[in-house]
């Protein structure tokens, strides 16, 4: 296998093995999401809101959103600061030799940084502060971005371990039920660092 096929296979691993962490079961079946908006009384926008409340906890956007702090039981999602990506103070030093194969990934003790062969990833801020986090995107940047696994469907490319090949899945009432739930939680100003490419191959790291 030459390097180039490698590192193609390396990242099909990666996003693969993302995938599976991230996602524990399939989305549910339409006929359950059905019967969950039909529910007599219930007002439209707070089902919506409910559901997509239902779908960031089950599709697991915390486990890489949400930095992790110790807990009694070992780590576990931080949620006082929810869903606010990596911590801007929380400045990396620069990521490890990559690990020897099948090894592939390193993460940072928050899980929300990310070494692989694609360079190194920070999970972005997903609250509704306007200048860091979602606060200006649009349900349609929103659905741009998790459909064509680009930045508000047309810019950088969206890299692992983000869930992008089954997130696209969502049906746009998933998708719709998924923002206006992200606008409904706390703004947590974050900046996240953009990030950084791979290492290029050097007889010291290769
Ligand atoms: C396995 C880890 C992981 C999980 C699970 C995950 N993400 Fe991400 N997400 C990331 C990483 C890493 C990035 C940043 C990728 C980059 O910078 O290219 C990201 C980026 C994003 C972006 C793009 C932000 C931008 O500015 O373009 C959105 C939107 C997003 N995630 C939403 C979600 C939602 C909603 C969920 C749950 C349904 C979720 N993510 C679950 C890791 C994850």
């Amino acid at each position: 296998m030459n390097r180039s096929t490698l590192t193609k296979a390396s990242l099909a691993v990666a996003v693969f093995g993302a995938s599976v962490i991230a996602l524990l079961s399939d989305p549910p079946p339409a006929q359950a999401a059905g019967a969950e908006s039909a529910k007599p009384g219930a007002a439209e926008p707070t089902d919506k809101i409910a559901r997509g409340k239902y779908l960031v906890t089950v599709a697991g956007c915390n486990d890489c959103h949400t930095p992790f702090k110790m807990g009694p039981a070992g780590p576990e999602p931080d949620m006082a600061r929810m869903l606010s990506g990596h911590p801007q103070a929380m400045v990396m030093p620069p990521a490890p030799k990559l690990p020897e194969g099948p090894w592939l990934v390193t993460a940072a003790a928050t899980n929300t940084a990310w070494s692989g062969p694609w360079g190194v990833s920070f999970t972005a801020n997903l609250t509704p502060d306007p200048e860091t986090g979602l606060g200006k995107w649009t349900l349609r940047n929103f659905s741009d971005t998790i459909r064509t696994g680009r930045h508000m469907g047309r810019g950088r490319p969206i890299l692992p371990p983000m869930p992008i090949p089954m997130y696209k899945n969502f049906t746009d009432a998933d998708m719709e039920a998924i923002y206006s739930y992200l606008r409904t939680i706390p703004a947590i100003e974050n900046r996240v660092p953009e990030p950084l490419p791979p290492a290029t191959p050097t007889a010291a790291n290769r």
